[in-house]
Parts: C-alpha cells; structure tokens; sequence
C-alpha cells in the first residue's frame, strides 16, 4: 500500500467530473486501498478519486474509530436512490480545501446542510451492487465524497462570502510559508 499524493484547491482535477468504472480489477483494488491508507494517514474521514488525481467514481469513507481498514467503506460508481427531506448540519472540513492536505492546523470548516438519511446503491470492489442506508455523519460523509466525484466541493454549498473567506485564508497560509521558506 502507498500513500498518495492529495490534490487541493485551484487544481482543475478537483472540478472535472469523474468517469464510471466498467468493471474493478487487480489495480483499482489496490487504488482503493491506497486510498483507504492515504485517509488514515491524513487523518480524514473520506476521499474521492479526484483527490488522488484519479477521475474514476470511487470513493472510500471511514468514520469509525478503529480506523484499522475493517470498516472502510470502498464505494464504485455511488449513486443515491433514495434521500430523506430532513436536513442533517455538519461542519464540514476537506483535505483538499486546504493550504496543504497535511496542513490540519488551519481551521477551514463550515456548517453545510444535506439530507439526513439517504440510500445509495454502488458496486463493490468484487464488481457486486450493493446497497445500504446512512445517517447523519456516515450520510453527510458520502454526500461529501460524491460531491467530489461531480467536481463539487463543499465550500459550494456556503454564501460566495464564506467561500471567499475560506479561500483567501489558504492563501495568505501560503504565503506566509513561502516567506518563511525564503
Ligand atoms: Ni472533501
């Protein structure tokens, strides 16, 4: 396994739309793992391909606290079936809305509001569809991840007054790094 290298804002990969995966092989299982050790590594609780500057509908969540690879989930090609009218609040954070993925100093979260329950049908990594339900942080999570999958990210979600915010405070982070590199 590997850890990847983890895109962030401007890249232009954060926004293109991922692509539907026909079939997992050998090498998008070991993307996937890849992917699962890169969240632990990071400390996040969700990545989506486009993250790793890979443009294929995957995505990988683990909001457990054993976070030992046994409840990662590793969703292909996610799709909601169903989603709930009640709204869920989170304060959402996202390693690749931020200075330096790696960077979890900075304090760039913000409420965004999803539906609180939704069923998703996706294929696992044998090629077999499944489907489950999530609520709360798990729903918000995967919600979260798809979004990357379309080129969304959550600071989307926020007034153009909050987004500017969060954005112009990664870069005067780094700048500031910049001068104490020089
Ligand atoms: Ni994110």
């Amino acid at each position: 396994m590997a850890v990847l290298e983890v895109r962030t804002v401007p890249d232009p990969v954060l926004r293109q739309e991922a692509a539907p995966v026909e079939k997992p092989d050998a090498q998008l299982r070991q993307l996937l793992d890849d992917m699962v050790e890169t969240m632990y590594a990071l400390d996040g609780v969700g990545l989506a391909g486009n993250q790793v500057g890979v443009l294929k509908r995957v995505l990988v969540v683990d909001i457990s606290k054993t976070r030992d690879g046994s409840e990662a989930l590793k969703l292909i090609n996610p799709v909601i079936l169903e989603e709930s009218e009640e709204g869920f609040v989170y304060r959402e954070g996202c390693l690749s809305v931020r200075p330096e993925a790696s960077d979890s100093e900075t304090d760039l979260f913000a409420d965004v509001t999803r539906p609180k329950t939704i069923k998703i049908q996706y294929m696992d990594v044998e090629g077999v569809m499944q489907e489950i339900e999530a609520d709360s942080l798990l729903s918000q999570c995967i919600q979260h991840e798809m979004d990357h999958l379309d080129g969304v990210l959550f600071i989307d979600h926020l007034s153009s007054l909050k987004r500017g915010i969060i954005l112009r405070r990664i870069d005067k982070v780094r700048r500031q790094k910049q001068v104490e590199q020089s």
